[in-house]
């Protein structure tokens, strides 16, 4: 169904990033598989064996704004076109801490890979996905970002916590945006899974972290926008 899709993921080298590619590219997708070290992309998509084929390495650092620019040229000069893009690309480092004693560093840190990240990457991807009337936007969220969990003092990671709240508000905002067009823009909590973030305790492996992302990137046109999944279900803010 997809055989011509073209994926962008970020933050693709490893853990849920890297298995959203190899199930993006099993289901036929053009992947371009984005790591901030050209090096790391180039191996990860030779780890991906035949369905490497169907992946393309190119660098991408979310926080440098010419390195999104220099993406975004390369991928209209060679693809002309661009169907799916899978913000995965976030750090979490700011460890146990609590909201009143932040250090506010890394706060920024965080907000600057986790939140503007993923807003410019909408800003160079969308004026593409318009021009094609086709888009399927999913931004890699958090249930640590949800305002439920945060009331109920679940956010004990404060940058990482509020750049999330902040990456469903923009979902929320650019799905309204683009309301009537046929790009779908969705937020998605993975679970908590096992990767170098959610260390080897977590519950889930990465194939089933990467379902519910790809699921949604894969949606079917008239298919829901402005939502947060987890477990392919809608969930609250
Ligand atoms: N694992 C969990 O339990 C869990 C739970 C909820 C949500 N999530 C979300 O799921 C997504 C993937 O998490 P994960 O567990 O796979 O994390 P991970 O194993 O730590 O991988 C993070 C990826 O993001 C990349 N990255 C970080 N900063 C970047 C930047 N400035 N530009 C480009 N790439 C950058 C890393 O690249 P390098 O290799 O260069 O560092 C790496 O490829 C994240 O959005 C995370 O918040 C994870």
């Amino acid at each position: 169904m997809s055989v011509d899709r073209v994926a962008v993921v970020t933050g693709a080298n490893r853990g849920i990033g890297y298995e959203i590619v190899r199930q993006l590219s099993r289901s036929g997708c053009r992947v371009i598989l984005t790591a901030r070290d050209y090096a790391k992309a180039d191996q990860a998509v030779r780890r991906l064996g035949d369905l490497g084929e169907r992946a393309v390495p190119r660098q991408l650092d979310v926080t440098d704004p010419r390195s999104v620019e220099r993406l975004a040229a390369s991928i209209h000069a060679d693809f002309g076109k661009i169907d799916i893009l899978v913000n995965n690309a976030a750090i979490a480092n700011d460890g146990e801490q609590r909201g009143i004693d932040a250090d506010l560093e890394l706060v920024h840190h965080a907000v600057e890979t986790n939140l503007f990240g993923p807003w410019r990457l909408c800003q160079a991807f969308v004026p593409m996905m318009r021009q094609h009337n086709y888009g399927r936007i999913v931004n890699v969220s958090s249930g640590m970002g949800a305002f439920g969990d945060l009331a109920e003092g679940k956010g004990v990671e404060p940058g990482y916590s509020v750049s999330k709240t902040a990456l469903n508000g923009l979902t929320a905002m650019l799905a309204s945006e683009l309301e009537g067009t046929n790009i779908l823009v969705n937020a998605v909590c993975p679970g908590w899974v096992r990767t170098d973030m959610g260390g080897p305790s977590a519950d889930l492996s990465v194939e089933d972290g990467a379902d519910t992302p790809v699921w949604l990137a894969l949606l079917p046109d008239g298919g829901p926008s402005g939502g947060l999944f987890r477990r392919r279900q809608r969930i609250p803010w």
